[in-house]
């Protein structure tokens, strides 16, 4: 009765399966995999087949199993993975268990010292669960001795009423240190804490070593047997691997590193070889690394403008006529050189009328001033009548007042506010124009988006904006605040979200906060409440059209509000879909709607669903797997069953997502991605199997 509810104890799900790096090929001719498992050179199958660079890189397959077990040379270690410095195996797990009869113990130890190109990573954990037990670890790696030790202990008899016990109760773990080839464990009992020692119960303890990450664990009925097999089972060791034989262990004296290639020493012996930057292949194999052409690669490499390949790199240049800056970065631009040229003879105009500034010319000045002045409030008032005018024409066919409901900016206010357009206010850009942050004088934050390129068609689509977000007013959506019309095409004044966007947060390597499951589940569920608010609570049905993680912003407490309406549109009647020219973002578009250039509300629901992927994988809807072959979110996760889709779950979230949850979410994402959009759910029933999904973990 005793650990049956003690075990709430942290331990790591090994991470199986195929998330190595694409570029890191087989030997041509050897076998690429076993089951689903990837076996990059200088592993390879069979001993002295000369798939393997040599004997301590040797692995075998068992097909007969199902699935195929690969493992390490001719032992029962079990590989799961293998990685471009590290590879998974199987954890051993040492226990001791205390029966009235008597004592049964089993130690457990790691042996590697004459496979000379594997350490134990310090990755891992030296972990001890049981109460009142204590585990000692003796290890030694290059010459050098470890030993630690961890102690499990449980404070009190946990209250078999109410059946809790404080998290980590009778758990413990500790680091070790890296460049371990040995080590073995001795698992021991104090015996003094009366609760156990005299207890009929508590007969096991348990310690391994295994990844640091962990998940939550708990145990209701299953015996200590069953937790020693879930644990053998589910717990992998990180090693690493060098390259490394008797005589030549590093660089300087003899390396492997094949063309494009560099080799670095690793420290505690052996080294390992890198392709150049901007080179991918198997620096091991023959043909070496080869120059990846970036310009392929849009998604990965961004480049606005003309890009040109170039050895290890590429360049981007803007087209004629046209100059830009941050051309690699997301945020890059080309803009047509016009407006700069004619600043620079705005300058130049004006240093001239200072040099012969005799009055008469400082009086033409004046005069050219005041006609200029007038001529821009008239240019002020022609935009500003026929932008409201456009708005007044969609607010009267709709019979909504959207004017009343939004306040207007003078173009002078919001030149100020954001510092003349400053570019170091520029917070993103989105599909239709540049978002800058900016201060009202009354000392409020604001988002204020405004065109980049001056375009005719432009104006109904930030028009459009205006008008659906003044209609919508929901917790989820960004707020518009207000709007400029004076301008050729009107400004937008949005609220400030400060987070940035869900892209960053799931892409970004970079992001500063934590992107735990539990924040992904609550993000989802809200997006989900505020479409289906769109489709279904307002006035007139609203369809989104360009779902996708970068129109999602995230607020200081990581709220989401959906952004972006530019090319959004509302259904007027009994219409249930729009025929329209295909928009959207590719990756995101529904591929019903691709073929038929109907929009329905189950184009949403398709984009939404490609955001729940990406929630769970933390893959981006269109990846490379290799050089020139990209491939979409959508395909890869309907091709997957329940295994598969844990095996490629985002690693920052494997720690807080309970598995039931993140299946239940797959299987959701999946139904939003059926090819027919008749058979996906509404974004009603998304919302509402979201709020039950995310509710099933208290
Ligand atoms: C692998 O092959 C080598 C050379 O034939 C041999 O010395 C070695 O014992 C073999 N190892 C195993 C595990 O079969
Ligand atoms: C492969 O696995 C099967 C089934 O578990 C087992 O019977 C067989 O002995 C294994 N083969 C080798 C070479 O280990
Ligand atoms: C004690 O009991 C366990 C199971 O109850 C048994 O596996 C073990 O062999 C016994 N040990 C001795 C020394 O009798
Ligand atoms: C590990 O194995 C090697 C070779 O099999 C042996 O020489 C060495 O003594 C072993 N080390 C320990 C600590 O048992
Ligand atoms: C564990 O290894 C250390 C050396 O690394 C050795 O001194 C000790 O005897 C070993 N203990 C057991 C139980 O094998
Ligand atoms: C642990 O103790 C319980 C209760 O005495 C007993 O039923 C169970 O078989 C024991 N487990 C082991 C592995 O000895």
């Amino acid at each position: 009765m005793f650990l049956q509810f003690l075990i709430i104890c942290l331990f790591t799900m090994a991470v199986r399966g195929t998330l190595v790096n694409p570029f890191y090929r087989s030997k041509p001719g050897c076998s690429a995999m076993c089951g689903d498992i990837k076996i990059p050179y200088p592993f390879g199958i069979g001993n002295d087949t000369g798939c393997s660079l040599d004997n301590s890189f040797y692995v075998t397959c068992n097909m007969s199993e199902s699935p195929p077990k690969l493992y390490l040379g001719s032992s029962n270690i079990e590989i799961y993975n293998i990685f471009d410095t590290e590879l998974r195996v199987k954890t051993g797990v040492s226990y001791r268990c205390y029966h009235s009869n008597g004592t049964v113990s089993s130690e457990f130890s790691y042996n590697w010292t004459s496979l000379s190109t594997l350490t134990f990573s310090a990755k891992n954990m030296f972990k001890v669960i049981g109460c009142d037990d204590y585990a000692v670890i003796t290890g030694e790696g290059g010459g050098d001795y470890f030993s630690s030790g961890c102690i499990g202990l449980c404070s009190k008899q946990p209250d078999a009423l109410t059946r809790r016990v404080s998290l980590r109760q009778g758990c413990c773990q500790n680091s070790i240190s890296k460049g371990l080839q040995f080590y073995n464990v001795t698992l021991n009992r104090f015996r003094n804490n009366p609760d156990v020692s005299s207890s009929s119960s508590s007969n096991c303890s348990l310690a391994f070593l295994s990844e640091e990450h962990c998940f939550q664990f708990q145990t209701n009925h299953a015996d200590d047997w069953d937790l020693r097999d879930r644990i053998e089972s589910n717990a992998a060791v990180v090693l690493d691997w060098v390259i490394a034989s008797e005589q030549t262990t590093n660089c300087s004296e003899s390396n492997m590193c094949k063309d494009n290639s560099e080799c670095y020493d690793v420290h505690g012996g052996g080294y390992r070889c890198e392709c150049k930057e901007g080179y991918y292949g198997n620096p091991y194999l023959d043909q070496g690394c080869q120059d990846i052409n970036e310009c392929e690669h849009p998604q990965i490499y961004a480049c606005h403008g003309d890009c040109i390949n170039t050895p290890g790199n590429y360049t981007c240049t803007c087209p004629l006529g046209y100059v830009g800056d941050n051309l690699k970065s997301r945020f890059g631009y080309c803009e047509r050189q016009a407006t700069t040229h004619s600043k620079k003879l705005g300058i130049i105009f004006i240093l001239l009328g200072v040099i012969l500034g005799t009055g008469i010319l400082a009086l033409a000045i004046w005069m050219s001033k005041v006609v200029q002045k007038r001529k821009e409030k008239k240019r002020r008032d022609k935009f500003f009548k026929r932008n409201g005018g456009l708005l007044f024409q969609q607010q009267t066919s709709s019979g909504e007042d959207a004017i009343e409901r939004t306040r207007m900016f003078s173009a002078r206010e919001l030149q100020k506010a954001t510092d003349q357009y400053n570019r170091n206010r520029i917070v993103g850009r989105g599909g239709q124009g540049t978002v800058y942050k900016g201060m009202l004088p009354n000392g409020k934050i604001v988002a204020v988006k405004k065109s980049v390129l001056v375009d005719e068609t432009q104006v109904e689509s930030f028009i459009n904006e205006v008008f659906l977000l003044s209609q919508i007013s929901h917790r989820n959506v960004v707020k518009l605040l207000g709007c400029c019309l004076e301008t050729e095409v009107p400004i937008l004044v949005y609220e400030f979200v400060s987070n940035g966007d869900l892209f960053q947060f799931i892409h970004d390597e970079s992001y500063e906060f934590p992107t735990f499951w539990s924040i992904r589940i609550t993000i989802a569920t809200e997006v989900a409440g505020a479409l289906s608010y769109m489709h279904s609570a307002t006035s007139i049905p609203i369809y989104h059209r360009d779902i996708k993680s970068s129109n999602i912003l995230l607020d200081e407490k990581f709220r989401a509000k959906l952004s972006d309406f530019g090319i959004s549109k509302s259904v007027m009647g009994d219409q249930t879909h729009l025929s329209t020219l295909v928009k959207g973002t590719y990756g995101y578009l529904d591929p019903e709607y691709f073929q038929s250039n109907q929009f329905t509300e189950k184009s949403d629901v398709y984009s939404f669903g490609i955001v729940l992927v990406e929630l769970l994988t933390g893959k981006k809807p269109i990846y490379s797997i290799g050089p020139g072959e990209m491939r979409s979110l959508a395909t890869l996760i309907l091709s997957m069953d329940e295994r598969l889709i844990l095996e490629n779950i985002d690693d920052r979230v494997v720690s807080d997502g309970p598995k039931e949850q993140l299946i239940a979410v797959a299987k959701l994402a999946k139904r939003c991605l059926n090819l027919n959009g008749k058979l996906r759910p509404t974004m009603k029933e998304v919302a509402t199997d979201l709020e039950g999904i995310r509710s099933s973990s208290h």
